[in-house]
């Protein structure tokens, strides 16, 4: 017997479409994807964004990659292909909350270009931002909030991202942030410049 294959699926038209539930919430919603070293500041920017869109009456959620790896992607490691699949899923789950009305906030490393552009192209007709937040290694590294950074220089972890894993820079971001000369405040404020022109 044939094994049941995705071109067999068919996708049913339900009648509340994503624009319907938008109006609903009085919002357009968005995917802001940010990406950058371990310790660059995803997570405190968007914490800083998240608040001010909340306080103007916004409905948003945060997928953050620490949680996502306790959860979702608790079966993933961190070799080149568990990061494919990491951020793929979180893809796929930012275009359903996004599908649900939600500007969502993704904090990711994510550190391959062309899983970044998956992650575009998964999003749709989705409002995306790539928000590269940047730092130099050697001030992420003296931050080194989670002591991730001394583990992996000791070689007791392995595949860090910066250390002995690569990260490719994004060559047009959307958004541009440099967190060695620009505050959280600055940051968040320059993502939500950006939601708001557009
Ligand atoms: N200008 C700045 N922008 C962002 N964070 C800053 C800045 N200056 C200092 N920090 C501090 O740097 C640390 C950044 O840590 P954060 O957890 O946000 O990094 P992250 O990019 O989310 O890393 P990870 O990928 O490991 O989750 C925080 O402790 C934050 O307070
Ligand atoms: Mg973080």
């Amino acid at each position: 017997m044939k094994k049941t294959s995705v071109s067999d699926l068919h996708v049913h038209g339900f009648r509340i479409q994503p624009e319907s539930r938008g109006r609903l919430l009085r919002q357009t919603p968005a995917i802001l994807w940010f990406t950058g070293l371990s310790a660059a500041g995803k997570s405190a920017i968007a914490d800083k964004v998240e608040a001010l869109l909340h306080a103007s009456g916004q409905l948003t959620y945060i997928l953050d990659g620490d949680s996502i790896r306790l959860g979702l992607c608790k079966d993933l490691g961190f070799a080149d292909a568990d990061r494919h699949e990491n951020v793929r899923r979180v893809a796929e789950i930012a275009k359903l909350m996004a599908d649900a009305g939600l500007v969502v906030l993704v904090c990711l490393i994510s550190p391959f270009r062309r899983d970044r552009e998956l992650a575009r192209s998964t999003a749709g007709r989705h409002r995306f931002a790539e928000i590269h937040v940047h730092a130099s290694l050697a001030v992420a590294e003296a931050r080194d909030p989670k002591g991730l950074y001394r583990l992996a220089r000791t070689g007791a972890i392995q595949h860090f991202t910066g250390i002995d894993s690569p990260y490719e820079q994004p060559t047009v971001p959307d958004v541009f942030i440099d967190t060695c000369s620009k505050s959280i405040d600055e940051g968040a404020d320059l993502v939500v410049k950006w939601l708001n022109s557009r």
